[in-house]
Protein backbone atom coordinates (compact mmCIF):
# COMPACT_ATOMS: atom_id res chain seq x y z
CA UNK A 1 0.00 0.00 0.00
CA UNK A 2 1.94 3.71 -1.40
CA UNK A 3 1.36 7.07 0.61
CA UNK A 4 0.31 9.32 -1.83
CA UNK A 5 0.01 12.93 -1.22
CA UNK A 6 -3.39 14.55 -0.91
CA UNK A 7 -4.98 15.16 -4.90
CA UNK A 8 -1.47 14.04 -6.18
CA UNK A 9 -0.03 17.30 -5.36
CA UNK A 10 3.77 17.16 -6.66
CA UNK A 11 5.72 17.50 -2.99
CA UNK A 12 7.49 21.12 -4.13
CA UNK A 13 3.91 22.78 -4.60
CA UNK A 14 3.41 21.44 -0.52
CA UNK A 15 3.78 24.05 1.74
CA UNK A 16 5.82 23.49 5.00
CA UNK A 17 2.50 22.77 6.91
CA UNK A 18 1.60 20.74 3.71
CA UNK A 19 4.56 18.61 4.04
CA UNK A 20 4.32 17.44 7.35
CA UNK A 21 0.49 16.96 7.31
CA UNK A 22 1.74 14.49 4.98
CA UNK A 23 4.57 13.11 6.87
CA UNK A 24 2.07 12.37 9.64
CA UNK A 25 -0.34 11.01 6.95
CA UNK A 26 2.09 8.87 5.86
CA UNK A 27 3.35 7.60 8.98
CA UNK A 28 0.09 6.61 10.65
CA UNK A 29 -1.14 5.10 7.69
CA UNK A 30 2.16 3.11 8.15
CA UNK A 31 1.10 2.13 11.52
CA UNK A 32 -2.26 1.31 10.59
CA UNK A 33 -1.59 -1.22 7.90
CA UNK A 34 1.16 -2.85 10.22
CA UNK A 35 -1.06 -3.06 12.81
CA UNK A 36 -3.57 -4.95 10.74
CA UNK A 37 -1.01 -7.05 9.46
CA UNK A 38 -0.24 -8.13 12.51
CA UNK A 39 -3.43 -8.85 13.83
CA UNK A 40 -4.22 -10.93 10.81
CA UNK A 41 -1.53 -13.07 11.36
CA UNK A 42 -2.30 -14.03 14.65
CA UNK A 43 -5.85 -14.31 13.44
CA UNK A 44 -4.21 -16.86 11.22
CA UNK A 45 -2.45 -18.62 13.70
CA UNK A 46 -5.25 -18.84 16.16
CA UNK A 47 -7.84 -20.44 13.10
CA UNK A 48 -4.59 -23.06 12.67
CA UNK A 49 -4.51 -24.04 16.37
CA UNK A 50 -7.76 -24.13 16.93
CA UNK A 51 -8.45 -26.31 14.11
CA UNK A 52 -5.44 -28.63 15.34
CA UNK A 53 -6.87 -28.71 18.75
CA UNK A 54 -10.50 -29.76 17.52
CA UNK A 55 -9.18 -32.53 15.37
CA UNK A 56 -8.13 -34.02 18.76
CA UNK A 57 -11.59 -32.65 20.52
CA UNK A 58 -12.96 -34.85 17.16
CA UNK A 59 -10.59 -38.13 17.46
CA UNK A 60 -10.68 -38.68 20.99
CA UNK A 61 -14.17 -39.76 21.74
CA UNK A 62 -13.54 -42.13 18.37
CA UNK A 63 -10.70 -44.05 20.61
CA UNK A 64 -13.42 -44.12 23.76
CA UNK A 65 -15.45 -45.82 21.35
CA UNK A 66 -13.15 -48.32 20.41
CA UNK A 67 -11.94 -48.92 23.95
CA UNK A 68 -15.69 -49.29 24.88
CA UNK A 69 -15.94 -51.96 22.44
CA UNK A 70 -12.49 -54.36 23.13
CA UNK A 71 -14.02 -57.61 24.37
CA UNK A 72 -12.85 -58.15 28.07
CA UNK A 73 -9.20 -60.27 28.25
CA UNK A 74 -8.27 -58.60 24.81
CA UNK A 75 -5.39 -56.56 27.04
CA UNK A 76 -2.90 -55.94 24.11
CA UNK A 77 -5.76 -54.14 21.86
CA UNK A 78 -6.78 -52.28 25.04
CA UNK A 79 -3.43 -51.13 26.07
CA UNK A 80 -2.33 -50.14 22.74
CA UNK A 81 -5.40 -48.30 22.11
CA UNK A 82 -5.10 -46.31 25.57
CA UNK A 83 -1.32 -45.13 25.08
CA UNK A 84 -2.98 -43.70 21.57
CA UNK A 85 -5.23 -41.97 23.69
CA UNK A 86 -2.93 -40.64 26.31
CA UNK A 87 -0.85 -39.47 23.81
CA UNK A 88 -3.44 -37.93 22.19
CA UNK A 89 -4.92 -36.50 25.45
CA UNK A 90 -1.26 -34.57 25.54
CA UNK A 91 -0.79 -33.15 22.24
CA UNK A 92 -4.45 -31.90 22.64
CA UNK A 93 -3.79 -30.23 25.80
CA UNK A 94 -0.61 -29.05 24.44
CA UNK A 95 -2.23 -27.23 21.59
CA UNK A 96 -5.56 -25.52 23.39
CA UNK A 97 -2.68 -23.61 25.06
CA UNK A 98 -1.87 -21.57 21.89
CA UNK A 99 -5.25 -21.48 20.56
CA UNK A 100 -6.84 -19.65 23.75
CA UNK A 101 -3.43 -17.42 24.13
CA UNK A 102 -3.91 -16.24 20.19
CA UNK A 103 -7.91 -15.93 21.35
CA UNK A 104 -7.06 -13.59 24.10
CA UNK A 105 -4.46 -11.89 22.49
CA UNK A 106 -6.73 -10.74 19.76
CA UNK A 107 -9.61 -9.77 21.94
CA UNK A 108 -7.54 -7.70 24.42
CA UNK A 109 -4.80 -6.77 22.24
CA UNK A 110 -7.07 -5.47 19.35
CA UNK A 111 -10.32 -4.81 21.02
CA UNK A 112 -12.08 -6.85 19.06
CA UNK A 113 -15.54 -7.99 20.25
CA UNK A 114 -15.50 -4.87 23.03
CA UNK A 115 -17.99 -2.72 23.75
CA UNK A 116 -21.89 -2.60 22.51
CA UNK A 117 -23.59 -4.22 20.40
CA UNK A 118 -21.28 -7.33 20.35
CA UNK A 119 -23.24 -10.38 21.84
CA UNK A 120 -21.48 -12.40 19.31
CA UNK A 121 -18.50 -12.02 21.50
CA UNK A 122 -20.24 -13.18 24.99
CA UNK A 123 -21.99 -16.10 23.50
CA UNK A 124 -18.75 -16.73 21.53
CA UNK A 125 -17.25 -16.99 25.53
CA UNK A 126 -19.99 -19.23 26.62
CA UNK A 127 -19.48 -21.48 23.95
CA UNK A 128 -15.42 -21.79 24.46
CA UNK A 129 -16.39 -22.33 28.54
CA UNK A 130 -18.41 -25.29 27.16
CA UNK A 131 -15.16 -26.58 24.98
CA UNK A 132 -13.13 -26.24 27.86
CA UNK A 133 -15.44 -28.27 29.82
CA UNK A 134 -15.78 -31.45 27.07
CA UNK A 135 -11.85 -31.25 26.93
CA UNK A 136 -11.90 -31.66 31.05
CA UNK A 137 -14.39 -34.67 30.47
CA UNK A 138 -12.23 -36.46 27.88
CA UNK A 139 -9.32 -36.44 30.05
CA UNK A 140 -12.01 -37.69 33.32
CA UNK A 141 -13.02 -40.82 30.70
CA UNK A 142 -9.30 -41.56 30.03
CA UNK A 143 -9.03 -41.91 33.73
CA UNK A 144 -11.99 -44.26 34.24
CA UNK A 145 -10.90 -46.62 30.94
CA UNK A 146 -7.22 -46.29 32.76
CA UNK A 147 -8.48 -47.52 36.14
CA UNK A 148 -10.70 -49.93 33.73
CA UNK A 149 -13.59 -48.30 35.17
CA UNK A 150 -15.63 -47.16 31.78
CA UNK A 151 -19.61 -47.76 32.42
CA UNK A 152 -20.85 -46.39 29.11
CA UNK A 153 -21.87 -48.21 26.00
CA UNK A 154 -19.68 -47.67 22.81
CA UNK A 155 -22.66 -46.16 21.03
CA UNK A 156 -23.03 -43.51 24.14
CA UNK A 157 -19.40 -42.70 23.42
CA UNK A 158 -20.37 -41.99 19.38
CA UNK A 159 -23.26 -39.14 21.08
CA UNK A 160 -20.40 -37.59 23.42
CA UNK A 161 -18.32 -37.61 20.00
CA UNK A 162 -21.12 -34.75 18.15
CA UNK A 163 -20.91 -32.03 21.33
CA UNK A 164 -17.59 -30.97 19.62
CA UNK A 165 -18.98 -30.74 16.16
CA UNK A 166 -22.06 -28.78 16.98
CA UNK A 167 -19.94 -26.49 19.63
CA UNK A 168 -17.15 -25.33 16.38
CA UNK A 169 -20.36 -25.07 14.41
CA UNK A 170 -21.90 -22.18 17.20
CA UNK A 171 -18.77 -20.60 17.73
CA UNK A 172 -17.29 -20.81 14.25
CA UNK A 173 -20.58 -18.82 13.33
CA UNK A 174 -21.18 -16.46 16.01
CA UNK A 175 -17.52 -15.36 14.78
CA UNK A 176 -18.22 -15.01 10.81
CA UNK A 177 -21.83 -14.20 10.99
CA UNK A 178 -21.39 -11.55 14.18
CA UNK A 179 -25.36 -11.85 14.79
CA UNK A 180 -27.13 -9.05 15.98
CA UNK A 181 -30.44 -9.97 14.60
CA UNK A 182 -30.30 -13.28 17.31
CA UNK A 183 -34.01 -14.43 16.26
CA UNK A 184 -32.78 -14.37 12.59
CA UNK A 185 -30.09 -16.20 13.66
CA UNK A 186 -31.46 -18.89 15.72
CA UNK A 187 -34.10 -19.80 12.89
CA UNK A 188 -31.03 -20.41 10.31
CA UNK A 189 -29.34 -22.69 12.84
CA UNK A 190 -32.66 -24.44 13.36
CA UNK A 191 -33.19 -24.65 9.63
CA UNK A 192 -29.33 -26.04 9.23
CA UNK A 193 -29.85 -28.59 12.42
CA UNK A 194 -32.89 -29.84 10.58
CA UNK A 195 -31.01 -30.43 7.19
CA UNK A 196 -27.91 -31.69 9.11
CA UNK A 197 -30.45 -34.46 11.28
CA UNK A 198 -31.98 -35.20 7.68
CA UNK A 199 -28.68 -36.02 5.99
CA UNK A 200 -27.51 -37.77 9.38
CA UNK A 201 -30.42 -40.22 9.10
CA UNK A 202 -29.84 -41.04 5.68
CA UNK A 203 -26.37 -41.87 6.17
CA UNK A 204 -27.69 -43.96 9.35
CA UNK A 205 -30.54 -45.90 6.99
CA UNK A 206 -28.28 -46.57 4.41
CA UNK A 207 -25.41 -48.49 6.41
CA UNK A 208 -28.13 -50.92 8.08
C1 LIG B 1 -10.34 -17.96 24.76
C2 LIG B 1 -10.95 -18.31 23.69
C3 LIG B 1 -11.09 -17.47 22.45
C4 LIG B 1 -11.05 -16.10 22.31
C5 LIG B 1 -10.89 -15.03 23.38
C6 LIG B 1 -11.21 -15.81 20.91
C7 LIG B 1 -11.23 -14.57 20.35
C8 LIG B 1 -11.27 -14.30 18.98
C9 LIG B 1 -11.27 -13.00 18.38
C10 LIG B 1 -11.27 -11.68 19.17
C11 LIG B 1 -11.32 -13.15 17.05
C12 LIG B 1 -11.32 -12.04 15.98
C13 LIG B 1 -12.73 -11.88 15.43
C14 LIG B 1 -12.77 -10.91 14.27
O1 LIG B 1 -11.75 -10.50 13.73
O2 LIG B 1 -13.87 -10.52 13.87
C15 LIG B 1 -11.34 -14.56 16.77
C16 LIG B 1 -11.40 -15.10 15.51
C17 LIG B 1 -11.74 -16.40 15.26
N1 LIG B 1 -11.92 -17.40 16.21
FE1 LIG B 1 -11.58 -17.22 18.21
N2 LIG B 1 -11.36 -17.01 20.23
C18 LIG B 1 -11.30 -18.04 21.13
C19 LIG B 1 -11.47 -19.39 20.87
C20 LIG B 1 -11.89 -19.89 19.65
C21 LIG B 1 -12.34 -21.23 19.42
C22 LIG B 1 -12.44 -22.33 20.47
C23 LIG B 1 -12.67 -21.32 18.08
C24 LIG B 1 -13.20 -22.48 17.26
C25 LIG B 1 -14.07 -23.30 17.50
C26 LIG B 1 -12.40 -20.04 17.48
C27 LIG B 1 -12.58 -19.76 16.15
C28 LIG B 1 -12.28 -18.55 15.56
C29 LIG B 1 -12.35 -18.29 14.12
C30 LIG B 1 -12.74 -19.29 13.03
C31 LIG B 1 -12.01 -16.94 13.94
C32 LIG B 1 -11.90 -16.17 12.62
C33 LIG B 1 -13.17 -15.40 12.35
C34 LIG B 1 -13.06 -14.43 11.19
O3 LIG B 1 -12.05 -13.75 11.03
O4 LIG B 1 -14.02 -14.29 10.42
N3 LIG B 1 -11.94 -19.20 18.46
N4 LIG B 1 -11.33 -15.25 17.97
Amino acid sequence: MGCHPPLSLPERELSALGRWLFARHCRASFLRSHYTAQMLWIKTLHIVFVASWFAGLFYLPRIFVNLADVAPGSSAEHERLLTMARRLMRFTHLLMVPAMALGIGLWAGYGIGWGPGQGWMHAKWLAVVLVLGYHHACARVLHRFERGDNRRSPNWYRVFNEVPVLLMLAIVSLVVVKPTDWGAFFVDWLCGLAVLAVVGLLAWWRRR
